[in-house]
């Protein structure tokens, strides 16, 4: 089968590679129908992610069709149509039990990093009963290839840690695929004013067309100023960092309000300052998560009932051959306008 393959920093290829069978009983092999490249992929290119070895296959999202099963999976039959989850989960262990499925001792992210992921023809799925969902007839692939990772990311770790509720204020920081899956779905609890934070004005317009009530182009360095100012002087109630720089987590600092929450999402490669000086007593929180993908079962309802539609993010599609173009197109977002790119196997 081709799949993409992560060969060190800076190198990756197409390559003809045997085809995944089943190791364990708790096994399902899946046969990509679409799948997508996510921002991690391109950490994992420029060497960040030591976990994710060369001659790994990459690729953690997806939405395909079951083709083999090992002989413990009782939930799936061969032929179904599923969802796969970006984090493997067993479901027994302790952190599984607590519903923290991205620290799952013998799961959590591991597709596309310890083991073969899914920019492939085919992909083994550890733990299948727990970590694919199954898709309803005449459902939008392109829109469920956004639940296996952005949604639940933008959701669990930037709305539902950012405590947002209804009426109250919310800034996002990093308008990019997470930023704007947290501004689809913190609409959920209908917050007053949603002000949306980023240097590229393409992905602000987005953001206002996805419900964004304020847009702000911090390239001017007066961010924290224009948000004081909006607020008359108390700052919003829930900050979420969907960037992953020292810069774009210090700007959150600077804009909570009393009382508020910083959801951090954002992955960091280097050391963070926390001005404690400033914030010690303004009663905030400050949280930090690993997506679990506990919320894909709501998303999917969410999403077939046409309550959000996660296909709005993707802009440009590709074939499984065409993937390095793919990559180069996703990687340049600031001249080719990608949000999301969609891959047919
Ligand atoms: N916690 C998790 O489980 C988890 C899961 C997936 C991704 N992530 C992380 O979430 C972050 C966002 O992911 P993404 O795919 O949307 O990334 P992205 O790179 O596509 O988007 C980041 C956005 O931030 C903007 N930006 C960059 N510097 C800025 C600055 N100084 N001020 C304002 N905006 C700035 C960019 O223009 C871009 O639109 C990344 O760090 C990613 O690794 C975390
Ligand atoms: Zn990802
Ligand atoms: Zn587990």
């Amino acid at each position: 089968m081709k799949a993409l393959v992560y060969n060190g920093p800076g190198k990756k290829a197409v390559e003809e590679r045997p085809m995944p069978r089943v190791a364990l009983s708790t096994d399902a092999v899946v046969k990509i129908s679409k799948t997508t490249i996510c921002g991690t992929d391109l950490h994992i290119l420029k060497g960040d992610v030591p976990s994710c070895v060369p001659g790994r296959v990459l690729g953690h999202e997806g939405v395909g069709i079951i083709t083999e099963l090992g002989q413990g999976v009782t939930g799936f039959r061969i032929g179904d149509h599923v969802l796969i989850s970006c984090i493997s989960s067993c479901g027994k262990c302790d952190y599984c039990r607590r519903g923290m499925y991205s620290h799952c001792t013998t799961g959590g992210w591991i597709l596309g990093n310890s083991i073969d992921g899914t920019q492939a023809e085919y992909v083994r799925i550890p733990h299948a009963d727990t970590s694919l969902y199954k898709i309803q007839a005449g459902a939008n692939e392109e829109a469920l290839v956004m639940l296996s990772d952005i949604l639940p990311t933008g959701f669990e770790c930037g709305v539902l840690n950012g405590k947002v509720q209804p009426g109250s204020t919310v800034a996002i920081v990093g308008s990019g695929p997470i930023g704007l899956a947290a501004l689809l779905t913190a609409q959920f609890y209908s917050p007053a004013e949603i002000v949306m934070i980023d240097l590229d004005d393409n992905r602000l317009a987005m953001a206002r067309q996805f419900g964004a009530t304020t847009t702000i182009n911090s390239r001017d360095g007066n961010a924290a100023a224009t948000v004081m100012k909006l607020t008359g002087g108390r700052g919003v109630d829930t900050v979420i960092e969907a960037v992953g720089i020292p810069a774009t987590f210090e700007l959150c600092g600077e804009i909570v309000a009393p009382g508020g929450t910083i959801a951090n999402v954002g992955v960091h490669g280097t050391k963070v300052s926390l001005h404690l000086e400033r914030l010690w007593d303004r009663n905030v929180t400050i949280t930090t998560r690993l997506v679990d993908t506990v919320s894909t079962p709501m998303l999917l309802r969410t999403t077939q009932s046409g309550k959000i539609d996660p296909a709005l993010l993707v802009t440009h599609r590709f074939k499984l051959a065409g993937i390095l173009e793919a990559y180069d197109t996703f990687s340049a977002a600031a001249d080719t306008k990608a949000l999301k790119v969609i891959i047919e196997a």
